[in-house]
């Protein structure tokens, strides 16, 4: 039955018969209540029914037992749906450490893909079973959103912004995957598939294409190659401050607040150095915006990620400073040159 005449997607992750029983328990609740006061509506109708034109009702003085309980009752039900979706809310958005990275830029029309040691594949992605995979995800023009119904996952995809989403895949086979977001004419076209395959035949695929760099150190290249490390050091004559250890942790900023250094944060202070200046450092950094594709943008943010970890990535400048700060660095000279034209964008 569910086969020929498939109601719902199946359940290819670990999500969603989570949250396919939370939706199941509030269309119950609603049925039952649906049913409740319809069938209450009838049955008083007719057994409290005008007999006479003569008759009138006797007057009613409240009971507060009753108010207690249809105000009670319903606070409770309401509560489970609170704590319900607050569960399945955090365990949506808390990706296990141990997730496999992806990163995926959406555009019009097509999604973009690229697996953490370089594999790169277009409206099509190959996933391990029983595996957590994380997301990392950015827009280069609108607002996209990334779809799996078999997964039960959705999350709009911005411009200027990273999202995260992460999923682990508990069924094989090749899944539905859209973009959920009006993005212009050809948005209906902005669809492809996800494939779940047993992790041996996963690492069999990744091991067949293409041998490309692994986003960390496609982003340390852009990192030397940009001359990030003139002012991104970590002895005396650093002028930005020191990215190693940075990723996740609270940074201070001049004007007194704190932030949490993520993939946003890092994102935003390439593209808008200044909007959130690290305190004791100037706001001499250049914009990167137009400069570095927002795929350069992720390989960026995978290597600050990568020099928080115990082995960075071909690090292009050496340190053992544990005090960390934060993005917000100093312009080589050559690099005003290019800003005018930069920020016009
Ligand atoms: Cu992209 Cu709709």
């Amino acid at each position: 039955m569910k086969e020929t005449f498939p109601l719902f997607p199946h359940q290819a992750s670990t999500l969603a018969g989570r949250v396919d029983g939370l939706y199941f328990y509030l269309i119950a609740v609603s049925v039952f209540f649906t049913l409740l006061i319809a069938f209450s509506i009838l049955y008083f109708a007719i057994k409290y029914r005008r007999r006479s034109e003569s008759e009138l009702p006797r007057g009613v003085e409240g009971s507060l037992k009753l108010e207690i309980a249809w105000s009670v009752i319903p606070l409770l039900i309401a509560l489970s749906f609170f704590f319900w979706g607050a569960s399945i809310f955090f365990a949506i958005n808390r990706p296990p450490d141990d997730a496999i990275e992806i990163s995926v830029v959406g555009k019009q029309w097509m999604w973009k893909f690229q697996h953490s040691d370089g594999q790169r594949e277009i409206n099509e992605l190959h996933v391990p079973i029983g595996r957590p995979v994380r997301l990392t995800m950015a827009s280069e023009d609108v607002i996209h959103s990334f779809f799996v119904p078999a997964f039960r996952i959705k999350r709009d995809v911005l411009p200027g912004r990273v999202a995260t989403m992460w999923f682990e895949a508990t069924r094989k086979g090749r899944y539905h995957l859209f973009c959920a977001e009006y993005c212009g004419t050809k948005h209906s076209g902005m669809i492809g598939w996800l494939e779940v395959m047993d992790p041996v035949d996963f690492q069999a695929w990744l091991a067949g294409g293409t041998g490309s760099e692994s986003l960390a150190s496609a982003g340390a290249k852009l990192f030397a190659q940009h001359a990030c490390n003139t002012c991104h050091r970590p002895d005396s004559l650093a002028r930005g401050p020191n990215l190693e250890g940075l990723f996740g942790t609270k940074v201070t900023l001049q004007d007194g607040r704190t932030v949490v250094a993520d993939e946003t944060y890092i994102r935003e202070s390439i593209v808008m150095p200044n909007t959130k200046v690290v305190a004791g450092f100037q706001p001499i950094m250049p914009t990167f915006q137009g400069l570095i594709s927002e795929e350069g943008l992720l390989q960026l943010v995978a290597y600050v990620k990568s020099l928080s970890k115990t082995a960075p990535v071909q690090p292009p400048v050496r340190s053992d400073l544990g005090a960390v700060n934060a993005l917000t660095p100093g312009p080589p000279s050559q690099r005003e040159r290019v800003q005018p034209s930069a920020v016009k964008e």
